[in-house]
């Protein structure tokens, strides 16, 4: 086995700074792509929003559009500098003198409205151009030479509403339409189209088509002749939309960003980002299974000293950092340095202390992906990179962290720091050496698995019972107290005492992948009526019972439910059956004198994951149940 390789944090990290750069900074970058406009008043520093620059539309101090018509503009679209304007919703370049194939804006999956109107672009658009831009609403090309078929993924667009392609060249026939009751406004006249016109466009008049000597059908009143090509045939394989939409679109644009870095620093974060890219189609398609536990050697790169990066150095000190000021927050650069202690048990620290840390990289998660840390005074940190905790502005997020921070129970890791930038936030916490649970059950079986006798898992299960009870008393007033609870977030210290992580991350986290981030959202009263309460945790509980005595992975950890075992599916048939003992993990059950105790204990798994929430046992429940069990 090759020894794990170790690259300073601030490497991993600073491809992640690099993003941060302001949307005011990006605009300049924008600008210098151009060539002419009068764009003047575009001043670093002058603050975009605030002093109204042109063109350029805010909501609060985001920049969520551009509208840069009639500006006589040439030149290049710097796609890279659009990526880093995280809020941008629309971008308008009508009448304008830009030339040469369409620009990459397909890499701004956030946008809702393209107008490319009344220039020159010219060529053809990639079949599969708008893949990835489910959210786009208003597609304007009118009006410029584009050429060769319409693009397939453009008819499919789930939620198109306004389409302009007149005044171009394109031919062959009209894809159908996939969602037409959503396109109230459509133009494809002149334009070289062919063949019938398929039927999920009948609700348009002549109008939207004239212009086309080619196009036959009833709504331009003239028949098709046998010859003509009948469009309907392409359905069949164009009638599957792009499934599952990418809404983050990170993959393609961390890589992206990478290149318009630097000489040397460039391709040691192109390194890092291949290796951060290719975790992330991990995690696709191992989900939960490449969470934490399975690490990654990382490539070893040459890394030069932190101080050739000077414009991005942090440069205040870590402890004065510690006071969050908020009046230090213009530019992009100044979050770096912040990192807000929010528990200091271990210890004070600050980012350059982080940013200097030997790194690791842990694996991904359902929220994030996860490094591990060794700090020069030998504190191990583990820093979890939350993408979709989003939700709470600065203050309100500093308001959670510092509850969290003030937890105190044996069974509960308390986060030390945190890190808060608008798109997303890093989390502190200690390094557990032992892993996950996840990881001591199924990881690596030979090696570690047999440490975990049967008195082992009960005192595990009592712990995380003891934990949630905690959690459910100090966040009752939430909609689901823990949110998360899986083997994954529970971690094991040196003793094999759990320890609950990971929770009461449902205020922060975005609404919308909530379901897809958070385990208490599989529950069946979610999936089934969108009902989440503090019981979907017992359910969660239930499941990392019935994991911890089976020795079974769940499937119900899995996206696609492939692979594992339905684990309580299995354990109720086998109750029916009469056979619980034969679920029980031969591990622990051979030889044992203590069936009755692990039977027991697999009927409160039970209880816990009856699919009416209703049915289902409390939290006092358990815990008076579980209490009951004996070595
Ligand atoms: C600015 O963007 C952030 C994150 O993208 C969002 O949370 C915030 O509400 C936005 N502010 C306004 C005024 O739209
Ligand atoms: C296009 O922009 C030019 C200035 O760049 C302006 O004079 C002209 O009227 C605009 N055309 C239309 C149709 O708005
Ligand atoms: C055709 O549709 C357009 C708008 O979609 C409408 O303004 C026009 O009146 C219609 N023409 C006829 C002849 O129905
Ligand atoms: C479509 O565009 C053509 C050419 O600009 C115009 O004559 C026609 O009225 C437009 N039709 C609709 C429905 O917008
Ligand atoms: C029919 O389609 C084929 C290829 O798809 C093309 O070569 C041919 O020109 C089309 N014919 C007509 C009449 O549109």
């Amino acid at each position: 086995m090759a020894a794990v390789r170790f690259i300073p944090l601030f490497f991993i990290l600073f491809s992640t700074l690099c993003f941060s750069q302001s949307d005011e900074e990006a605009l300049i970058k924008l600008k210098k792509s151009f060539i002419g406009g009068n764009l003047d008043n575009w001043v670093l520093g002058s603050g975009a929003c605030e002093k109204k620059w042109v063109g350029v539309m805010c909501s609060g101090d985001n920049v969520t559009g551009l509208h840069l018509a009639d500006m006589q503009l040439t030149g290049e679209v710097d796609i890279q500098a659009l990526l880093q304007i995280r809020g941008l919703k629309a971008i308008s370049l009508i009448n304008n003198s830009f030339t040469g194939d369409i620009p990459d804006l397909h890499k701004l999956t956030n946008l809702r409205a393209i107008y490319l109107s009344k220039n020159k672009f010219s060529g053809s658009i990639p079949d599969n151009y708008f893949d990835k831009m489910g959210l786009l609403k208003k597609v304007w090309l009118d009006d410029n030479q584009f050429s060769g078929r319409i693009p397939d993924s453009l008819c499919q667009l789930p939620n198109l509403m306004e389409l302009h392609l007149e005044l171009n060249q394109f031919s062959g026939q009209i894809p159908p339409l996939i969602y037409p009751a959503m396109v109230r406004d459509l133009n494809l006249s002149k334009n070289n189209l062919e063949g019938e016109i398929p039927e999920s466009y009948m609700q348009f008049n002549a109008t939207s088509f004239e212009g086309n000597p080619g196009l036959c059908g009833s709504i331009l009143g003239k028949e098709c002749e046998n010859g003509d090509n009948k469009s309907g045939q392409k359905q069949e394989s164009a009638s599957s939309p792009s499934e599952g939409i990418d809404r983050s679109g990170s993959g393609s644009n961390s890589k992206v960003l990478a290149i318009s870095i630097g000489s040397v620093v460039a391709v040691v974060f192109l390194v890092i980002i291949v290796v951060l890219a290719r975790k992330r189609r991990r995690e696709d398609e191992f989900s939960i299974l490449s969470k934490e536990p399975f690490k990654e050697e990382v490539l070893p790169v040459k890394v030069p000293e932190a101080e050739s990066t000077t414009r991005r150095k942090p440069s205040e000190s870590s402890r004065r950092s510690r006071s969050s000021k908020k009046g230090s927050s213009h530019g992009g650069s100044s979050g770096v340095t912040d990192l807000v202690m929010v528990n200091e048990e271990k210890g004070e620290f600050g980012m350059q202390d982080l940013m200097k840390a030997a790194a690791e990289v842990l694996g991904n998660g359902g929220l994030g992906s996860a490094y591990k840390a060794v700090m020069s005074n030998g504190l191990a940190v583990v820093v979890k990179r939350m993408k979709e905790m989003n939700r709470l502005g600065k203050e309100a997020f500093d308001v959670e962290m510092r509850r969290l921070g003030k937890l105190r129970q044996p069974n509960i890791l308390t986060p030390l720091a945190y890190h808060f930038r608008r798109e997303e936030k890093l989390i502190v916490s200690e390094y557990m050496p032992k892993g996950s649970l996840l990881y001591v059950l199924h990881g690596d079986r030979g090696i570690i698995h047999a440490n975990l006798n049967w008195p082992t898992r009960l005192k595990i299960i009592k712990g995380i019972a003891q934990g949630l009870d905690f959690i459910h008393t100090e966040f009752a007033t939430y909609e689901v107290p823990h949110g998360n609870l899986k083997s994954s977030n529970i971690l094991l210290t040196e003793n094999y005492d759990p320890l609950l992580s990971d929770f009461a991350f449902q205020p922060m986290a975005n609404p919308n992948l909530i379901n897809q981030g958070l385990f208490a959202y599989r529950s069946p009263e979610y999936v089934r009526s969108q009902q989440i309460s503090a019981k979907s945790d017992i359910y969660c509980l239930g499941i990392v019972i019935l994991e911890i005595i089976t020795g079974k992975f769940p499937a119900q950890y899995l996206n696609n439910a492939k692979g594992g075992i339905d684990i309580v599916q299995w354990v109720q048939t086998s109750i029916a059956d009469n056979q619980v003992e034969d679920l029980i993990d031969p591990e622990i059950s051979h030889g044992s004198n203590s069936i009755d105790q692990m039977v027991k204990l697999l009927r409160i798994g039970a209880g816990c994951t009856e699919s009416n929430p209703d049915k289902r046992l409390g939290m006092k429940e358990v815990i008076d149940k579980i209490n009951e069990v004996n070595v």
